[in-house]
């Protein structure tokens, strides 16, 4: 069988680490050893992009270079290891791709959409996920879990947003999802664990069949 490709988006809080978790060991017993991997990130070249893009510096960064560094990182990421792994029939499980520049660049920062649409053809044209997993909670549900979670911690360039920025990430992320209902899975994380776990498996299963 080909490798498939899932993703797994959402805003701070909603889960993504354990849903990763889950996610992992649901392929595993099924047969399945996928390579988990995160954007921006996965290379060690797009893992320093992302220390660049994700730390807050003196420096204030504009949202075009923030959206070129997202796909910078993007394009390393698929040409030294998405890619060779789908090629290799591996399946690939990813924290955050393409999806999440349109809701945080596009939505949070005010990218225009078209412009991310003309790096997502140029970076990965025929190219997308088969699945993309989307954890959704109210934004205030979220930033309470990754407040609690975050503790002492020094927060990034995105933890340090408003409310008002998450709204609009999060109302991209849906729109996303209405506009591409095959592809991408709506999922509550408002739920308890069991049950948020229960609908991701059954997606993965869908996949399977
Ligand atoms: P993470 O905390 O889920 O690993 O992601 C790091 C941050 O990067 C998160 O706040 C969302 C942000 N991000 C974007 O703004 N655009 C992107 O394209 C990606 C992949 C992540």
């Amino acid at each position: 069988m080909t490798g498939k490709f899932i993703t797994l988006e959402g805003i701070e809080g909603v889960g993504k680490s354990t849903g990763m978790d889950f996610l992992r060991r649901r392929l595993q017993a099924r047969g399945i050893d996928a390579l988990t991997t995160r954007e921006p990130g996965g290379t060690p070249l797009a893992e320093a992009i992302r220390s660049l893009v994700v730390e807050a510096g003196e420096e204030t960064m504009p949202a075009l270079c923030e959206t070129l560094l997202m796909f910078a990182a993007r394009a390393a990421h698929l040409a030294n290891r998405i890619r060779p792994a789908l090629g290799a029939g591996r399946w690939v499980l990813c924290d955050r791709f393409s999806d999440a520049t349109y809701a945080y660049q596009g939505g949070g920062r005010g990218i225009p959409a078209e412009r991310i649409r003309a790096l997502h053809d140029w970076v990965h044209a025929g190219l997308d996920p088969d699945l993309t997993l989307l954890l959704d909670a109210p934004v205030a549900v979220g930033l309470a879990r990754a407040s609690e979670r975050g503790g002492n911690r020094a927060s990034d360039r995105f933890e340090r947003e408003r409310q008002e920025f998450f709204e609009r990430v999060r109302a991209v992320y849906l729109d996303i999802a209405r506009a591409e209902p095959a592809r991408v899975c709506v999922i509550d994380a408002g739920r308890p664990q069991p049950e948020v776990q229960a609908a991701l498996g059954a997606a993965v299963d869908r996949l399977l069949a």
